[in-house]
């Protein structure tokens, strides 16, 4: 394919200057190759391994469901004894745990890694918020991904994801196989999906290889490549050679039909209706709608119309947005207050905003909001906050609250006594 690649070859500052540029030249329209950008790593190993039995152990207690397993090519079906766990002692001993049972191949791919270290949620934030503050917040969300695994391609095959895609290679190399939008128009495949998730229902890849725009990543390096992009991951895997790879994705998400706040609202909203008794429609009367069908119809006309509705609405818009978009979270801490403590932001990407919702003052920040009482001190507090500075000038049952928060630590813990 007639196809130059952009391609960067030097230490990157992702600053305002740079994602005017890419912007411009890259976003949503072309792929992007950058050699080893960071002069400091984005995020290592160790910090994923960790996060990956953090997810195990999600996976066990039934609060996150999603990742994907494959063995030798297939959708695994055991799963328990595929995730990395506490006797794992590092990446590469786990993997080899995986394989010692008789496997050739295995692929993990692990989503909504932020719920799992905060270190990996804050590298994430800090790569993107530049690029945030020109596009905006996705319609959809940001989500971090981990890619691992022994394994010569992709098992899900050629597709396209609804994501903008910022693969950091963690441990290369790492080959993205890549076809503009239209390449399968005329090649008479068969494609399963809809929307931006689709794939290529094919059993060899080779016929379209000669046409791929190859990305391919060393350890260091960074790829872009935008959703409408058909991609494959190749890696030249041998068992011999055992080289797995790991690669730690930054995915802007863009607008499905199965997103939405107001949807999401409405969906919790049908799950506090009562409905199970539902009764049998006489035939003498089909064409007449059923009364309980009407009665749903008038307490969801009732509670969409109120008031109430509209500032739920508007308190996780405010929590979604304090969140920097992502909308899988970690989960609050069970800290308890301690009085003597001065507090700072965790990160200075973050923010705290105030905000009267109705008749309430809410703190939203990192994807969580709160009711609090108004107190003098407040306006102050936030501002020394959001300034990246300390402040002791918060009320107990305010300091209780950020406590709980995750991303907001207490900092000069003995000086501030
Ligand atoms: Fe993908």
């Amino acid at each position: 394919m007639d196809y130059k690649l952009d391609h960067i070859e030097e230490i990157v500052h992702f600053n305002h200057e740079f994602w005017l540029r890419f912007v411009k030249n890259h976003w949503t329209k072309r792929p992007l190759k950058i050699e080893n950008p960071f002069s400091e790593k984005i995020t290592d190993e160790a910090t994923i391994f960790s996060a990956l039995k953090e997810a195990g152990k999600s996976f066990k207690t039934k609060e996150h469901v999603n990742f994907g397993l494959w063995v030798d090519g297939h959708t695994a079906v055991n799963y328990g004894r595929l995730f990395a766990q506490d006797s794992d002692d590092n990446l590469e001993n786990y993997l080899k745990r995986i394989l010692s049972s008789g496997h050739d191949e295995f692929c993990y791919a692990q989503f909504n890694m932020q719920c799992y270290a905060l270190d990996l949620w804050d590298a994430a934030k800090d790569f993107i918020k530049g690029l945030i503050e020109i596009v905006g917040i996705p319609a959809g969300e940001l989500d971090t991904d981990i890619f691992l695994g022994c394994y010569k391609k992709t098992p899900r095959g050629i597709h396209t994801d609804a994501a903008e895609t910022f693969m950091h290679v963690i441990k290369g190399p790492k080959t993205i196989a890549l076809w503009p939008k239209e390449y399968f128009d005329d090649k008479y495949v068969a494609i399963a999906g809809e929307g931006l998730n689709k794939t290529i229902l094919v059993d060899e890849i080779e016929p379209y290889m000669k046409d791929a725009i190859i990305l391919k990543g060393n350890t260091g390096d960074m790829l872009y490549w935008p959703a409408s992009y058909w991609h494959i991951g190749l890696h030249d895997y041998s068992v011999e050679a055992f080289d797995y790879s790991l690669a730690f994705n930054i995915g802007y998400f863009h607008f499905q039909k199965e997103d939405g706040i107001v949807r999401d609202m409405v969906n919790d909203l049908f799950d506090t209706l009562s409905r199970e008794h539902m009764g049998a429609t006489s035939i003498k009367n089909l064409l007449a709608i059923p009364p309980l069908e009407k009665i749903t119809q008038k307490m969801l006309q009732t509670i969409i119309g109120s008031h109430q509705f509209l500032e739920e609405l508007e308190q996780n818009w405010l929590k979604h947005a304090s969140g920097f978009g992502f909308y899988e979270l970690p989960r609050l801490c069970n800290k308890n207050g301690d009085t003597a403590l001065s507090y700072r932001l965790r990160n200075k990407n973050d923010n705290v905003q105030l905000k009267k919702v109705g008749e309430n003052y809410f703190l939203f920040t990192s994807g969580y909001g709160k009711i609090v009482e108004w107190d003098e001190c407040l306006e102050s507090a936030i501002f020394d906050l959001n300034a990246g500075r300390s402040t002791k000038k918060l009320s107990l049952e305010i300091k209780s609250l950020l406590l709980s928060w995750h991303s907001i630590v207490p900092v000069d813990i003995a000086k501030s006594i």
